[in-house]
């Protein structure tokens, strides 16, 4: 018999025909909300599935299943999973990472531009009609970007794209890692490597890059907040929950901070109601990495994990972006 594979949201019909080469695919046809029972009994059947970060996959969903072998994730940040747990079941769990570096990269210069420059404030009372009542000289004034100083928190591979973009601005880079970068990258990357507070304090716009987990929650609260320049620009293309929303709603109202562009929210789809009545941040749903060639790479780049784990195609044996590879070992 054919080997299953789930795959848990709509996904492009190009790449579900590539599994349905190999594999027998039970894909759901409309965008929902799995309840962890519902998600626990669609991977109690199959071989594998391609999942997104809205399916947390732990213990409790994979507790006696001796059928599933891989989680494939739509997403290169996998908070979603518990990868000890997926270890301990002898589970493989992937992930897509590099195909989305330079969009997620394009994006988050988009949302510190857009954030620094009003445009969202800007287009809604466009919208709304108020232009026709005139419009002040020294209207709509924003922040400059061109020349200021660029701070990065997280310096993987989309820190780095997003620094790399930097020179065309004139800007000066800071970054704060666990690890330095090796030179040659920093020389490419024309970025210096300081301390988290000292960043913090120099920014005069801060990326944020990094991956949530335990030490990054709340990376930024109140007390990191109060260090920045009240006119800085803080940009969110990470994870929901790096950011204290509710600290730093306080601190765009108040005028402790300068703006904000944010695509990632703690506990999202809903948001903190305070960003929701701010003019002076700039919102979007989680879509950093929503370009329409990267959105298929990464598609197709989870389908490639399952299939070649699963034993098919040109990759058989070696899915190109296993988390924990180690597991296949004990497969017979
Ligand atoms: C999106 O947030 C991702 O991790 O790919
Ligand atoms: C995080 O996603 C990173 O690549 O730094």
């Amino acid at each position: 018999a054919r080997q299953k594979v789930w795959v848990s949201r709509p996904l492009f019909p190009e790449v579900l025909a590539r599994l349905s080469e190999y594999v027998d695919v039970q894909a759901e046809a409309v965008e929902r909300r799995h309840s962890p029972e519902a998600l626990r009994e669609h991977l109690a059947g199959v071989d594998a599935a391609l999942i997104g970060l809205a399916d947390p996959v732990g213990a409790a969903a994979v507790e006696g299943n001796r059928r599933l072998r891989v989680i494939a994730n739509l997403a290169v940040g996998y908070n979603n999973l518990d990868l000890p747990a997926l270890t301990r079941a002898g589970i493989l769990a992937c992930n897509t990472p590099d195909v989305l570096n330079e969009t997620v990269a394009d994006y988050a210069w988009a949302l510190m531009l857009g954030a620094a420059r009003r445009m969202g404030a800007a287009e809604r009372w466009l919208r709304a009609g108020q232009w026709r009542g005139g419009m002040r000289f020294d209207d709509w004034l924003g922040f400059d970007v061109h020349g200021k100083t660029l701070g990065i928190l997280g310096m993987g591979r989309i820190g780095q794209a997003i620094a790399r973009r930097a020179a065309g601005f004139d800007m000066h880079v800071l970054y704060h890692n666990r690890s330095r970068l090796p030179e040659p990258v920093e020389r490419e990357c024309r970025a210096t490597l300081v301390d988290k507070a000292e960043l913090l304090r120099r920014a005069d716009h801060l990326i944020l890059v990094l991956p949530y987990s335990r030490e990054s929650h709340h990376a930024i609260g109140a007390a990191e907040l109060a260090l920045m320049k009240p006119t800085a620009v803080l940009v969110n293309v990470a994870r929901g929950g790096i950011v204290d929303d509710a600290a730093l709603a306080a601190a765009l109202r108040e005028g402790r901070l300068g703006a904000a562009g944010l695509d990632v929210f703690e506990g999202e789809p809903a948001l903190h109601a305070d960003l929701l009545r701010l003019e002076n941040v700039l919102l979007s749903p989680h879509i950093a990495s929503a370009s329409a060639d990267t959105r298929r790479a990464m598609a197709t780049l989870a389908a490639d994990n399952v299939l070649a784990a699963l034993g098919h195609g040109p990759r058989a044996g070696r899915p190109p972006a296993p988390l924990n590879p180690e597991v296949m070992k004990r497969w017979s």
